[in-house]
């Protein structure tokens, strides 16, 4: 292709290869160290535009999305990806069950003796990070003590370890994540305002694995051959139904219950000799029994798949036909048509 000469190409507007028209999330991936960030549907590459722009630079980022969604390992991509990687670690402090007689010194460390669990020095979160990245993880569960150290931190970029007379410098680029509504937390009083609004400068979300269903697939192929290896298991795959099958499941754990689903399954099918994972691997509990030796004529897998969906989205409701009419959007007329037809009833 004549790339030196765009115009040649008149009205076609931007070159794109054929292969980020396949995957537009390529031209930001080329900038990242985003590999195991798996996922090419419209949110991801959304995500992935604001990764290779915000990665490179130094400011506070605050992630939030769903438990699950991936916010710690897009943390890591983003420190991965900075000029931080070749000068520090990526270091994280999980706030929740962080007893507050502890934060400072598990934050910024403590001199031999500074207080009783201290005898010997403690190398703080900070100083580990130096050069790096710290991540604050949920955040949200920051004590409001520790909230007034860490806008400390953040304002002076300096700090005292504990027992110490003399500050030092903090080296430490700074990204937070929750799952909380802060806005909401600040509204109660229990959140900063003005660390929120330290923090909210760069906001992230992170989408639920429902807003992109397109890259369950992918996903689920990822972790089987994750768990082939950990598990030093012959490689298995999933097969074409379970993948349609996991595609229209609900997954309120977001991505890390799909992982785990995935690596059980790839175990119960090892333990079995299966030659592919089946949806019974995956789904034991809402099993759709079927033998995969016999191929599906077009009418029963349709079935089968309108069975799956609607009982699992019945389920996923509480049996709440109106809720589950809601997430299918359809008529509740038709969910009981369904419910009918497909011979379900609630248990
Ligand atoms: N886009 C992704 N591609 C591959 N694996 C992912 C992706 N997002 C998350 N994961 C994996 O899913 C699991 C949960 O992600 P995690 O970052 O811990 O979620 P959160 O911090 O939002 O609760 C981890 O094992 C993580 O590596
Ligand atoms: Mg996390």
């Amino acid at each position: 292709m004549d790339s030196a000469h765009p115009e040649a190409h008149g009205e076609m507007g931007p070159l794109f290869s054929p292969d980020e028209k396949r995957d537009p999330t390529l031209r930001f991936r080329s900038t990242l160290r985003a590999d195991d960030l798996i996922g090419r549907s419209p949110p991801m590459v959304e995500l992935l535009r604001q990764l290779s722009l915000l990665a490179p630079l130094d400011v506070s980022v605050l992630l939030t999305g769903p438990s699950g969604t991936g916010k710690t390992h897009v943390a890591r991509v983003m420190h991965a990806s900075s000029p931080r990687a070749a000068a520090g670690n990526f270091v994280e402090l999980s706030c929740a069950n962080l007893p507050d007689n502890l934060v400072e010194s598990e934050l910024f460390g403590a001199a031999p003796g500074a207080h009783s669990t201290a005898v010997k020095a403690v190398e703080g979160k900070v100083f580990a990070a130096r050069g790096g990245t710290l991540l604050f993880d949920e955040i949200a569960e920051l004590s409001l003590p520790a909230q007034a150290k860490l806008l400390q931190l953040l304002q002076s970029r300096e700090y005292y370890p504990l027992g110490a007379s003399r500050p030092r410098a903090a080296d430490v680029r700074v990204i937070a994540a929750t799952n909380c509504d802060l806005k909401a937390r600040v509204a109660r009083r229990e959140f900063r305002e003005d660390l929120y609004y330290r923090l909210h400068v760069v906001p992230i979300r992170v989408p639920s694995l429902a807003e992109r269903r397109d890259d369950i697939p992918e996903l689920a192929q990822h972790f089987c051959v994750r768990a082939c290896v950990r598990h030093r298991l012959p490689p298995l795959h999933l097969s074409q139904w379970t993948l349609v099958t996991a595609q229209a499941a609900s997954w309120p754990g977001n991505i890390r219950e799909l992982a785990n689903a995935v690596e059980a399954a790839v175990i119960r099918a090892a333990g079995e000799d299966a030659r592919e994972v089946e949806t019974r691997h995956l789904l034991p509990d809402r099993e759709v029994r079927h033998d995969s030796a016999t191929p599906l004529n077009y009418r029963e897998a349709l079935r089968r798949f309108q069975t799956h969906l609607v009982r699992g989205t019945l389920e996923d409701s509480n049996w709440n036909v109106a809720e589950a009419a809601r997430r299918l959007a359809l008529t509740r007329a038709h969910i009981y048509n369904l419910m009918q037809t497909l011979d379900i009833s609630r248990p």
